[in-house]
């Protein structure tokens, strides 16, 4: 690898548009190719954001010699057949959220990446924001004492009828869980490091046999409980809550991009305020530059096994409130 970390974008759609943006907040980073499943696709995302190498399909951006990591950003149906693509090609791969469809695809590009000493990772950019370092911090030195609830909702309102996006696909895996409850999921790993033992759910299946919203409460072995819930019906508050025997924090609206919070101990206030330069995607971008210059192979911030086991969770979810993908 060169100085500048050379990106290879898998797909020209929504996110990867808002990624290579990010990229743009990153000093030593860049989009040298793109891979679409038309030339025109990759031809035009190409003359839009100056990327000088352009492949009509995933295979022949895997084989670019100039790239030195894909990021992945086709819908979560695809992440498991377009990320072992990559790996299989040499190529370490940042993955969008959620990972994969379920736990069983997960483990396979684990084992794949494992197997080829190549790294991978989950793309969930919200650990890499500066307030959740602080927040991070302030848990691991006790701050709020010993934590025992989570609470964290994520949900926008669309409009199923007028959508023919992903969202409302089974056949990619639609609905809200996978679109935005991973967050909360997420979040609430992030907190407890580890998975629940138990889960109670229930969701709200509509027309196009997709979950519209969803109600998750989550049990850990000591106890401790984590409340979330996500809709595609609605916008939500958008807040995130760690709540401890000794405070709580609360990161303010919209958690999952967020630059403030608010730590409350014996009845004072003390508000961490955590700006990032771009849209956020670069936060994750530099953190992944910064591991493939060290040879590591995974994130310390969302470790491989860690979003394995959070797979495991949707996996449990998805099975009480009877929400089945045709591809399983
Ligand atoms: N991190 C975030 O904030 C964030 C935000 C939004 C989405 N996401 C995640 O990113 C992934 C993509 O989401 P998106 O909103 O960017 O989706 P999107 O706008 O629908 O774009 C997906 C792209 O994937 C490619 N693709 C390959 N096979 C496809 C198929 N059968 N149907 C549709 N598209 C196909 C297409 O690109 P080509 O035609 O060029 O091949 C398409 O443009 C999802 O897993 C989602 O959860 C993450």
């Amino acid at each position: 690898m060169g100085d500048s970390v050379q990106w290879g974008i898998l797909s020209t759609g929504s996110i990867a548009r808002s990624f290579v943006k990010g990229l743009e907040a990153v000093p030593d980073a860049e989009p040298v190719a793109v891979g679409s499943r038309t030339q025109r696709a990759a031809d035009a995302f190409g003359d839009e954001f100056g990327i000088p190498r352009r492949h009509p399909n995933y295979a022949a951006l895997a084989n670019d010699p100039d790239v030195d990591v894909i990021y992945v950003a086709t819908p979560h149906s695809l992440h498991k057949e377009n990320s072992i693509l990559c790996l299989k090609a040499g190529k370490p791969v940042l993955c969008e959220k959620p990972f994969t469809i379920n736990r069983s695809e997960a483990e396979e590009i684990v084992a794949v990446a494992r197997e080829a000493g190549l790294f991978l990772m989950e793309a969930m950019w919200t650990r890499f924001l500066p307030i959740m370092y602080q927040v991070r911090q302030w848990i691991q030195d006790g701050a709020i004492g010993e934590v025992r609830m989570v609470s964290a909702d994520f949900g926008f309102g669309s409009t199923p009828g007028r959508t023919k996006s992903r969202l409302y696909d089974p056949a990619l895996g639609g609905g809200a869980l996978m679109d935005v409850g991973i967050y909360s999921l997420s979040f609430a790993s992030m907190v407890f490091r580890r998975p629940p033992s138990r889960v109670m759910s229930m969701a709200h299946i509509g027309e196009l046999e997709v979950d519209e919203q969803a109600g998750m409460m989550l049990g850990y072995d000591a106890g401790e409980m984590a409340m979330l819930f996500t809709s595609i019906q609605c916008g939500t508050t958008h807040w995130a809550h760690i709540m401890g025997t000794g405070g709580v924090i609360r990161i303010h609206p919209p958690y999952w991009r967020g630059t403030t919070a608010t730590l409350v101990r014996d009845g004072k206030e003390t508000v961490a305020e955590r700006p990032y330069d771009g849209n956020g995607y670069n936060c994750q971008a530099e953190a992944v530059g910064r591991y493939l210059r060290e040879g590591k192979l995974e994130s310390d911030e969302i470790p491989l096994d860690e979003t394995v086991a959070i797979m495991g969770t949707m996996d449990m979810i998805r099975d009480q409130i009877g929400l089945k993908f045709p591809m399983e």
